[in-house]
Parts: C-alpha cells; structure tokens; sequence
C-alpha cells in the first residue's frame, strides 16, 4: 500500500468513528494537512447527519466549503463531541508532535474544546521517542530572536521556516535535535517563554484514540 493509500484508509475509518459515536446534529472539529484533507473528503458523505464543522486552518475551512459543509466559528460552539486531525509523530501514550503544516495554534485551540481527539496517522509517524521530527514553534515576529535563544538553551537548533506565515499572522521556529523524553514538561516549559504562542507538542491535551494505516489494515490504540 502507498503512504496516500494509508492515510486514505484511517480517514475513511475516521469517517466511520464519528458516524459511529457522535450524535446527530453534533458539530465536528477538522484538522490540516494530508490526512486531514482525506477526511474532509470522507467526512462529506456524513455532511447530511452532521450539523457542521469547525475548521483548525484556512486551507480546511475552504475545502470543508467545496463540500457544501458548515464551518462554524469555535466561539459559536458550545459542545464538539469529535475532533481529527493528523500528526508528525506520535508516541504509545498519544502524545503528538503538530505542525508541519504550520496550523498548531489553531489545532491546539479546537482540540482544547473537544472531547475526543481522534489522530489519524500512517505507521511511519509512530515513534518510541519523539524529536526527530523537528519541533514547530509558532512565534511572535519581533521576538525572534529572543525565542531562538531561550530554545537553544533547551538543547535544540531553531531554524525559521523560511517564506511561511500563521494564518495568525506569525512565524514558525523549527526546532531540531530535541530529545523528548518528558513531552508535558517540555511542552509547559516551551510555551512560559515570553514570545511564543504555542509549540507543537500536544502532550498536555494528547489524542484520545489513534487509527493508525499499517499494511495489515487500520489499528486503533487508545
Ligand atoms: C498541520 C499538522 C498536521 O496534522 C501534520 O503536519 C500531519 O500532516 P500530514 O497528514 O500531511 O502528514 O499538524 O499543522
């Protein structure tokens, strides 16, 4: 099976969880990237049962609006039952490296409000320790270069990610050479610097299940 083939079948088994376990009526948090835009594909044969969406990008609430489908704004929403989204890594205890594709905030803001986090994954994104996969931090512009030193302090080399701005309006420091062996800690200790909006360790809020895309069919690990 290709890469495309797995993340096509964990968005399909995504699909069928939140037909499954989320009311009808029931408003459905979407994330971003690869896997997540496979979903959005899946989750149009449900957009009669659902009562709309909330989108964790720009580039999601467009194409949940090709599809016809609500996206309401998270203010609006008091309850979401279900929320899925992909990873860059994930570990046996469901917490998540987010952000390659640079929607960490925003992911991190909607997944705070759901109840069930629902990551969606091919098997090459689940590792014993995470790090290798460098660590997006989506800072404030002017503090750059305040933020790149406190990181360097922590042991790792932050790159800016050159050409690409938040849909908040801010950058991305790529963090590489972490080891992260204790990833709430480090979370809680990235985001106190003065600066930063958030990182893309969601280890404080972690998945709930994980599908995970293996050759030999979609797991799920909860
Ligand atoms: C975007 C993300 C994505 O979930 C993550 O980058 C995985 O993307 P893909 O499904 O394309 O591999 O966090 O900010």
């Amino acid at each position: 099976m290709t890469q495309d083939e797995l993340k096509q079948a964990v968005a399909q088994a995504a699909a069928d969880y939140v037909a499954q376990n989320a009311p009808a009526g029931a408003i459905i948090g979407v994330g971003t990237g690869s896997t997540a835009n496979f979903f959005i594909d899946a989750l149009a044969a449900l957009k009669d049962r659902i009562g709309g969406t909330v989108a964790s990008s720009e580039a999601t609430r467009k194409r949940l609006e090709g599809h016809g489908m609500p996206v309401f704004d998270l203010n609006e929403v008091i309850e979401m039952p279900i929320y899925v989204d992909g990873a860059d890594e994930i570990d046996g205890g469901l917490n998540m490296i987010k952000g390659g594709g640079g929607a960490l905030t925003r992911e991190k803001i909607v997944a705070a409000v759901a109840t069930t986090f629902v990551c969606i994954c091919d098997a090459s994104k689940l590792v014993e320790t995470m790090g290798k996969f460098p660590l997006p931090v989506e800072v404030i512009p002017m503090a750059r270069a305040h933020v790149a030193r406190e990181l360097a302090k922590l042991g790792g080399r932050p790159q800016e990610r050159v050409g690409f701005i938040t849909d908040n309006g801010n950058i991305i420091l790529d963090v590489h050479g972490l080891q992260i062996t204790d990833p709430k800690a480090l979370e809680a200790q990235i985001n106190q610097i003065t600066g930063v909006v958030t990182n893309g360790l969601f280890a404080v809020r972690p998945a709930n299940v994980l599908l995970l895309g293996t050759a030999d069919g979609v797991r799920t690990l909860t």
